[in-house]
């Protein structure tokens, strides 16, 4: 089977390398990075053009096209690549919105009964103003549209929140927030391959949104990931299917824009119990690090049975008796204003864990340097998370570039037997 990823973040370096580990599978990435020019062919197309990803499939007579991120599928590209003839992995434009739209993701909740936060969506000023005090304090503001996990504000203090909801309503025409009630709790990113009937949960993560340790500091894409997650409730990922995953599945098949690919639920436990605060159309970065290092499953086979509504005839997933962490690596200025170019030394010392590229590129001289927010992800297995930890931070420091920044926390309270409540 010939395999083209389409994307060029640490979450496709995993794919690329996870797809790689199955037996008769051929792999080509675009347009890719740095780090997975060195495990695959790599081409240099504009991954959001359809025509571009068709013409690149069609040369290289490609079986499965799997589209990573966001971008391209919003723009439509799995639905100009199946209307090509070629298998897709990933949802339509029309499904997609789930993620596009947080209006339309909540719309699709209530109609499946799924249970989320509150909300209301503004499209003045005034609206957000009267919504915030409707919630109270902490507040929740997110832009209505795609914002890579950047466009939420979660404070206590009520100017600064209004002040984000008047960037995203008067920044572009159209522009709208929705406006939440606060969930406490702790967070559960749970993945579900799907064909648009039936759903396959992957292994539960935890992701780590803040920029700096203890959760402080600005939102950002994720800075680090772990699975399993030992404080999760028993049942847990079969309590997210029956409510959650096969709900909205059935609910976008009755719609007629069923959802095909890889349905994200970002989860918060609370005290009322369990409620979704998003959902993404594609894997998540850098929970999937975690994930796919831990699968013990051909990757290629659930993509491909996604791709042509077979999942249902696969057997049951099996995932190794391990834990895994995965530490990310950020330019300096992430996430404001992430600056470019610093050479990334000691890639070659790292032993006993996995660097996945994201924002690398070669310069002129051929050394790898720094070309975007999320630099790199390191991440290793352990017997448990304490192993996987140590050998992850012992990684971490053989990699150096100038301003570069990381959690030190990542996973450390669940390694501790405690619970990470953000
Ligand atoms: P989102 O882009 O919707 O995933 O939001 C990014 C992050 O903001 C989440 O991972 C949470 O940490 C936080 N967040 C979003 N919505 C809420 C909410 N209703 N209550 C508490 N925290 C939230
Ligand atoms: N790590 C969060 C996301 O992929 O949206």
């Amino acid at each position: 089977m010939k395999i083209l990823v389409i994307g060029s973040g640490a979450r496709e370096h995993a794919l690329v390398k996870t797809l790689l580990r199955d037996a008769n599978v051929e792999v080509i990435c675009a347009p890719g990075n740095a780090g997975i020019a060195q495990d695959v062919d790599t081409f240099p197309i504009n991954a959001t053009d359809g025509t571009e990803v068709v013409a690149l499939a069609r040369e290289n007579a490609i079986d499965l096209v799997v589209i990573g991120p966001e971008a391209p599928l919003v723009a439509g590209v799995a639905d100009v690549v199946r209307a090509a003839g070629i298998p897709t992995f990933g949802p339509s434009a029309a499904a997609a919105q789930i993620e596009g739209s947080k209006a339309f993701a909540k719309q699709v909740m209530q109609d499946a009964g799924v249970p989320t936060a509150g909300a209301h969506l503004c499209t003045s000023v005034d609206q957000a103003a009267a919504a915030l005090d409707d919630f109270g304090a902490p507040y929740v503001v997110k832009d209505d549209g795609l914002a890579a996990g950047k466009g939420v504000v979660v404070t206590s203090d009520r100017e600064v929140a209004l002040e984000h909801a008047r960037v995203c309503i008067e920044g572009r025409d159209g522009g709208a927030v929705v406006i939440e009630e606060f969930l406490d709790g702790p967070e559960v990113s749970l993945f579900g391959i799907t064909d648009g009937v039936t759903v396959t949960p992957l292994s539960p993560a935890q992701d780590f949104k803040r920029v700096s340790n203890n959760d402080e500091g600005p939102n950002t894409g994720g800075m680090g990931a772990y699975t399993p997650l030992p404080w999760a409730p028993a049942g847990l990922t079969e309590e997210v299917v029956q409510r959650v995953l096969q709900p909205t599945i059935d609910e976008m098949a009755r719609r007629g824009t069923p959802f095909s690919g890889l349905l994200y639920a970002g989860l918060a436990l609370t005290s009322q119990g369990t409620r979704v605060i998003e959902f993404n159309a594609r894997f998540g970065d850098p929970e999937t690090q975690v994930v796919l290092t831990r699968l013990d499953s051909p990757l290629s086979d659930l993509l491909m049975a996604s791709a042509t509504g077979s999942l249902s005839e696969l057997p049951p997933v099996k995932w190794k008796d391990e834990s895994v962490v995965t530490i990310v690596m950020a330019a300096e200025g992430y996430p404001e204003s992430p600056v470019s170019g610093a050479v990334i030394h000691g890639l070659d010392d790292v032993v006993d864990a996995t660097v996945f590229h994201a924002g690398t590129k070669r310069n002129d001289d051929g050394d790898i340097v720094v070309s975007g927010g999320r630099v790199v992800t390191v991440t290793a297995s352990g017997t448990d998370l304490n192993d996987a930890r140590t050998r992850a931070y012992t990684a971490v420091s053989h990699i150096h570039f100038s301003g570069e920044h990381h959690r030190t926390d990542i996973a450390l309270r669940a390694a501790n037997g405690e619970v990470h409540v953000p």
